[in-house]
């Protein structure tokens, strides 16, 4: 048995060797020899593959990933090649590489998603796709989350983040999991309005929950595994989702909000845009793309105000200030003073920078392309980093040091990318910072907090986050006159 198992390895390794001496040489060609391209012969970028069909996969998860790609970019400069998760790739790390891809010739570059993924999700979702289907649906979500619209969902937001305050008053709670429930609750309002029922609101809640520990498991569709409970998860919620659609058509009521819209679109022939499969793909891609993302971003800025008490100072003035206008607190939030929080916002950016949870994103080439005499192959997948571009000292003077001044200047073209660019850059984005907004009005003049435990370390679920959800203590200040608002006017006199 022993013999067989050597024989076993032995054979293996040498069918690996093989194909990777294979592998290697047709690269080489490749890479020497190149293309033909108007004469030219164009070069693959440098770089290193790693071992055949594991490529260097396993050294980009044995370590920070960021750390993987920083030290290739040092190695390697701005392009670089290398091979993961079973694909060769690309990595971009100058705004212009990123712009190339995403914007200026976004036509070359489809996105791209693995299989299990895409049907976890759905495949009719909007971020799978390139194209006039893509635009279609992209205008409705942007409409669904234009100014008018966050304007509207303003009292909601203020409701939510109230609530989840409120729940988490003299007890300790992970962070990452208060603002998770934060931002599926606006989630859902951004989706269905105010009026789900709460029967309805839980069933969503609970598949969804299954749904994304499915997510990231390995794709297995046999009874028991994570991945199949997340598929029968996902059975449910599309269920669900086509019992609301016939309720609002029996109704007549099809709504204003982001189903609504969807559900109401017409084509050019009049016919309904979408089938209510595609309405649904298109409604758990939206909740899954706002939920985790700005789930991660408001536990980073918890940490952030929580680390720097002047600057933690200096923002509660900002908003003492609205608070005493706003009658101690009593009256609600409006859309003029969102708009007038100019160190929070300043706050918000930085803390988009720094954490950058968005490190990258994928894209596949459908041709062969050449970009400052490299060859991207047809086939290959491409990365712009935005991680790498947030992080580098030419466009971010102390990169790892967290100061919102920074932004009082725009940051030069291209080099701030938190949402994205392009035709797929997100359009959540301002609904995304109206939550953050919100919740640090409210968190910083009623309350106090003290993080428990170490901070430093981060996780990725699959953002990243500090260490366990960022757990955190948090109580009511019953004395609100001690958030003094600015006398000077200049909230920033407060900094040193
Ligand atoms: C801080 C929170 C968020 C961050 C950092 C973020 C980041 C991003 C990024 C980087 C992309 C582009 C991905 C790519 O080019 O491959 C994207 C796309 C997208 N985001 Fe967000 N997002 C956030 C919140 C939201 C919210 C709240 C919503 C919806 C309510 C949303 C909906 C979407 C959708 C639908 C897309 C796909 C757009 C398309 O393919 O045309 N996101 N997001």
């Amino acid at each position: 048995m022993a013999v067989f198992f050597v024989l076993a390895v032995c054979a293996l390794v040498s069918v690996a060797l093989v194909s990777y001496v294979h592998y290697a040489s047709r690269q080489r060609r490749k890479g020497q020899a190149g293309y033909g391209h108007e004469q030219e012969v164009l070069k693959l970028p440098p770089g290193s593959m790693g071992w055949p069909y594991l490529g260097e996969t396993l050294q980009l998860y044995s370590q920070d990933p960021n750390v993987f790609f920083a030290s290739k970019q040092k190695r390697y400069g701005e392009i670089f090649k290398t091979h993961i998760l079973g694909c060769p790739c690309v990595m971009l790390a100058s705004p212009e590489a990123a712009r190339f891809v995403l914007v200026k010739q976004a036509n070359l570059f489809k996105p791209t998603y693995p299989r299990s993924k895409e049907r976890m999700i759905g495949p009719s979702a909007l971020f799978f796709h390139q194209g006039d289907y893509h635009l279609r649906i992209r205008k409705l979500v942007q409409g669904a989350l234009g100014p008018d619209a966050m304007r509207a969902l303003l009292p909601d937001v203020e409701a939510a983040v109230q609530s989840t305050l409120a729940s988490w008053d003299g007890r300790v709670t992970s962070t990452f999991h208060a603002m998770k429930k934060l931002s599926f609750d606006v989630g859902i309002v951004t989706i269905f309005g105010g009026h789900l029922d709460e029967r309805r609101k839980a069933e969503l809640r609970m598949n969804y929950s299954i749904v994304e520990k499915g997510y990231n498991s390995f794709p297995n569709s046999l009874p028991g595994t994570l991945y199949y409970k997340a598929i029968q998860a996902r059975r449910r919620l599309h269920g669900v989702l086509c019992e609301i659609m016939q309720e609002r058509r029996a109704r007549c009521e099809p709504g204003t909000d982001l189903l609504g819209c969807l559900m109401q679109a017409q084509g050019d022939d009049g016919a309904p845009l979408l089938t209510d499969e595609q309405v649904a793909d298109n409604i758990i891609g939206v909740l899954f793309a706002a939920q985790d993302t700005t789930a991660s971003v408001l536990t980073w800025i918890v940490k952030y105000l929580h680390d720097q008490p002047k600057l933690l100072e200096a923002v509660r003035a900002e908003h003492a200030a609205i608070r005493e206008t706003n009658d101690g607190g009593r009256l609600p939030l409006t859309w003029a003073q969102t708009r007038s929080m100019v160190l929070t916002h300043r706050v918000i950016l930085e803390s988009l920078r720094m954490a950058s949870i968005i490190s990258f994103t994928f894209r596949e080439a459908v041709a062969d392309v050449e970009y400052k005499g490299f060859l991207i192959p047809k086939g290959w997948k491409v990365m712009p980093l935005f991680r790498n571009i947030h992080h580098n000292p030419d466009y971010f003077p102390d990169p790892q040091k967290f100061d919102p001044s920074r932004f009082k200047v725009a940051p030069r073209p291209n080099t701030f990318m938190p949402f994205g660019n392009g035709v797929h850059a997100c359009p959540g984005n301002e609904l995304a910072k109206l939550e953050m907004l919100v919740l640090i009005h409210h968190l910083v003049t009623g309350y106090r907090w003290e993080v428990v435990g170490s901070s430093d370390e981060v996780e990725y679920s699959p953002f990243p986050v500090p260490k366990h959800g960022l757990p955190v203590k948090l109580w009511r200040e019953k004395n609100t006159m001690n958030f003094k608002s600015c006398e000077t006017g200049n909230v920033e006199d407060i900094i040193v």
